[in-house]
């Protein structure tokens, strides 16, 4: 799969771990910034650079830290076309795909740990959306919020 990676600097470092974590299993991985963690950056361009990539089919998901998950998640559902998740385990992770179809993931590095954080990647990227069901309605209904 194609994965699109941003952050802000408190996300930084736990973006690499699960980008490399990733890329090791053969996704292309590609990284929107930011590109260091010394100097303080916003998390709203690195949301906004990955949902275009999601919304522009040059990334299938996309994937967001920052130090709780939330500003970055936040900025990322201010976008038509994003759905980004919120996970802080695996649980969720499947469930936002399962069922919401989400299309981003999203972390908190001061939340979760390396491990968990890359538990939460392999079962967000090894379910499906439960299409056609019950969720597809819901998913419909949620998405026609942005009309
Ligand atoms: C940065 O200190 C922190 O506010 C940011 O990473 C994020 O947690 C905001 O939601």
């Amino acid at each position: 799969m194609k994965i699109a990676f941003g952050s802000d600097h408190a996300g930084f470092r736990l973006k690499k771990t699960v980008m490399e974590h990733l890329a090791a299993q053969g996704h292309l991985c590609t990284d929107c910034g930011t590109d260091t963690d010394d100097t303080p950056a916003s998390y709203v361009p690195a949301a906004v650079q990955v949902a275009d990539k999601v919304n522009r089919k040059e990334a299938d998901f996309g994937v967001l830290v920052c130090g709780t998950g939330l500003g970055i998640s936040i900025s990322a559902n201010k976008i038509d076309g994003i759905r980004a998740a919120l996970c802080t385990n695996e649980y969720m992770a499947r469930m936002a795909r399962q069922h919401n179809d989400a299309n981003v993931l999203a972390m908190g590095a001061r939340v979760v740990g390396t491990g968990v954080a890359c538990a939460i990647a392999d079962a967000f990227f090894g379910e499906a959306f439960e299409a056609g069901g019950r969720h597809q309605v819901r998913v419909n209904e949620l998405m026609d919020l942005e009309k």
